[in-house]
Parts: C-alpha cells; structure tokens; sequence
C-alpha cells in the first residue's frame, strides 16, 4: 500500500509517545487505512536521551525545519510547543511545502490559527490539532463532525489536567499547592512554562478554539476573561467542602444577546454535581446543543500516552484522506472580554 512518512519534531513526552504509538499500531493504521503510516524522521534538542524507542533507523535532523522540507517526509507532527520559535517555525515551513500538519500546541493555534488555517487552505493540505484541547478526549471531532447538524448554545468544562490534578490532591491529601504542581511536572502533565497552566491561559487557548468549532467565530483567545488557580488556597477548599462545594478551573463559553461570552476562572460547584466528581488528570467537557439536549465527554486531559492517541487518530484521518477545513468560516461574534469584566463590577 502507498506509505505515509512522517517526520515528528519534539520527541518528549508527547512526541516519543507518538514514535513509540505509531510503531505498536502500524499492522492496525494499516488495516483502517489502506496506508503504511511510518516515522521516518524526527528531530528534537539533545539526541543522546533515551525516548523508549530506537533512533537508529530514523533520520535525525537537528533542524526541525530542514525535517519539515525534506523529500523524505509527506507528513509533519509538530510536539515541540509553544506559539512563537521553531513550532510556529515548523507549521509554517510545513504548509509552505504543502504538507499536512498534525499539532498538539493549542498555544499556537490560539494565537496564529487564523493565518496558519489560511496557509494550509491555499496549500490545500490539512491542519489537524485533535490533541490540542483536553488530551485524550476527541472533542474536536465531536463538535465538529458529531454535532453538525446542531446550534450550540454553551460548551464548559475542565479542560487542563494539572490545574484539576492540583486542586485534588490539595483537596484530597492538604498538600501543598507547589508539591502538588511539582508533581504534575514529573507526570508530564504541566506545560514546558506551568504558568500557563495555573495561571488559566491553557485553559483560554483550548476554550478559544473550542468556542470558534462549536459557535463559528473567529479564534479568539484574547478575548478570553482569564483568572487561574495560582491564588488558591487550602483554606478556600475547606471553606467550599464545608459548604457543599468543590473548586474547579472552568473554561465556558456560552452564546449572549452582546455575543459569544468566553470566560476562564475558578468556580464553586456543588458537590453533588457530576463536574465536581472529575479527579486528578481527568478534563470533561459539557456541549449544550438544540438536537442531542447536554453532552458530557469525561476522560484523561494530558500525559504522553493519552495525548499521543488523539495524535495518531489525526494521522490516521490524514492516512485514509479524512479532511476538513481547519476552523470552518466565521459567522458568529465574540463578546468582548472587556465587556464581561465591565459588567462584573
Ligand atoms: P515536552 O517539553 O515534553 O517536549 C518538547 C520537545 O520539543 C522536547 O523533546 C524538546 O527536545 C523538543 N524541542 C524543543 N525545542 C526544539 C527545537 N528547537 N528543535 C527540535 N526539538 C525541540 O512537551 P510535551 O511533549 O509535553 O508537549 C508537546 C506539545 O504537546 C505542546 O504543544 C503541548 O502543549 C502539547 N500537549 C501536551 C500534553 C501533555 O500532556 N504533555 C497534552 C496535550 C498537548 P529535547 O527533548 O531534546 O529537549
Ligand atoms: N498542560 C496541559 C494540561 C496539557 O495540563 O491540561 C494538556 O493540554
């Protein structure tokens, strides 16, 4: 069968993850596909640590660049992270050459989705980001393919793995907030900048490109009101758990009169409800639609293994000639941020 090459620049926890995954299930792609999906060349920063794979017959480039240019690749997996530097560097190359992207970095796409979206449109290749928003979870396919044919009205959830990680063994265990966020780092869940999880902003970058899929606006992640979990504290989790509650970090998005309303803070929900009840690593996602009424989607929101299946479930739709649009086309507007904390005070 015609083969598929694919060169992975970022080999760490999600990356390897991907190598390892792509070799286990090859006999398995190959019989969903027609396809023999392959890694045929990688780059990374240091090429002596072991990744749980052999590099020997791969082809190393030090330039994840020059990986994307290659003759040798048809396809590139982006898992270095980050929206500026070689990621978007390696997007960009990619699409230049007219080759599809698959992408875990909801940073990126956050903030540069729109002009990447274009480039891969005049290239008329894909750009595929399942990973992107709540791990393992294939949320992206599940609104824009599964709820097609419905009008969303709101989408809100848990959709970072280490700040709900934090939050439960805080709760569960009164450990510290930094012991907590230290271990979250060791499991591979935390960004390369853990700011950006405690501080919400992974958060507003998987709900903008959440909200632009389910309400067909542009991607918006400024426009995002955005308030981590870095200010909680042990004594707040009591005081919720004595009055019924548990603190989450949500993300919601919710249709108003003055537009697509896009929020990101800490929130009281009541114990009984089934959002508190999502522990440690876990994300759940809630979509409010006009035909199938509430949709929960509940499973593991980061580490290698389950990111790296959202990962080859994209290679996968590439390798059978699955496509669609990036983002679609905006018809909706945003709210904007300002407007929401004007109406706060
Ligand atoms: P890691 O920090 O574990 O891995 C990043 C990799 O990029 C490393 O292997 C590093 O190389 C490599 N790298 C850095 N700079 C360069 C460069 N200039 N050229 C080539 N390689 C480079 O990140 P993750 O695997 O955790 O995350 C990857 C992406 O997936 C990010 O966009 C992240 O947001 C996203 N993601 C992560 C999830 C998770 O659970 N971890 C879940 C969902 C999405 P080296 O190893 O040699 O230092
Ligand atoms: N740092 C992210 C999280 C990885 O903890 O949810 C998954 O996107």
């Amino acid at each position: 069968s015609q083969s598929l090459r694919l060169g992975v620049a970022g080999l760490g926890t999600v990356g390897a993850a991907v190598v390892r995954m792509v070799a286990r299930r090859a006999a398995a792609l190959a019989a969903a596909t027609g396809r023999d999906i392959r890694v045929v060349a990688v780059s990374s920063r240091d090429r002596t640590r072991d990744r749980g794979f052999d590099v020997a017959g791969l082809h190393w480039f030090d330039d994840p660049v020059e990986m994307a240019r290659s003759a040798e690749v048809d396809c590139v997996v982006e898992l270095i992270g980050g929206s500026e530097g070689p990621a978007k560097a390696v997007v960009e190359a990619a699409l230049a050459a007219g080759k599809p992207v698959v992408t875990a970095n909801k940073a990126l796409l956050a903030l540069h989705g729109a002009a990447l979206a274009k480039s891969a449109e005049t290239a008329g290749v894909a750009l595929a980001y399942e990973a992107a928003v709540a791990g393992g979870i294939p949320v992206i396919k599940a609104i824009r393919e599964g709820l097609a044919g419905n009008a969303v009205s709101r989408v809100y959830g848990i959709m970072n793995g280490t700040c709900n990680y934090i939050l439960t063994r805080m709760e569960r265990e009164g450990l510290t907030f930094e012991a907590c966020l230290k271990d979250a780092q060791a499991l591979g869940y935390a960004e390369a900048d853990p700011t950006f999880d405690v501080e919400g902003f992974d958060t507003a970058h998987k709900l903008a490109i959440l909200t632009s899929l389910a309400f067909g606006t542009s991607i918006d992640a400024e426009g995002v009101s955005v308030e981590g979990i870095s200010g909680v504290k042990p004594l707040d989790l009591r005081m919720a758990e004595e009055l019924g509650y548990r603190i989450k970090l949500l993300g919601v998005a919710q249709a108003t009169e003055a537009g697509i309303e896009q929020r990101v803070h800490p929130t009281m929900v009541p114990k009984s409800s089934s959002i508190a009840q999502v522990m440690g690593v876990t994300n759940a996602v809630t979509i409010d639609a006009d035909a199938v009424g509430e949709l929960t989607l509940i499973g593991p929101g980061a580490g290698g293994e389950a990111t790296a299946s959202a990962v080859v479930a994209d290679i996968a739709d590439l390798a059978a000639g699955l496509s669609r649009p990036t983002f679609g086309c905006p018809t909706a507007s945003l709210r904007p941020a300002e407007r929401v904390e004007m109406q706060r005070h």
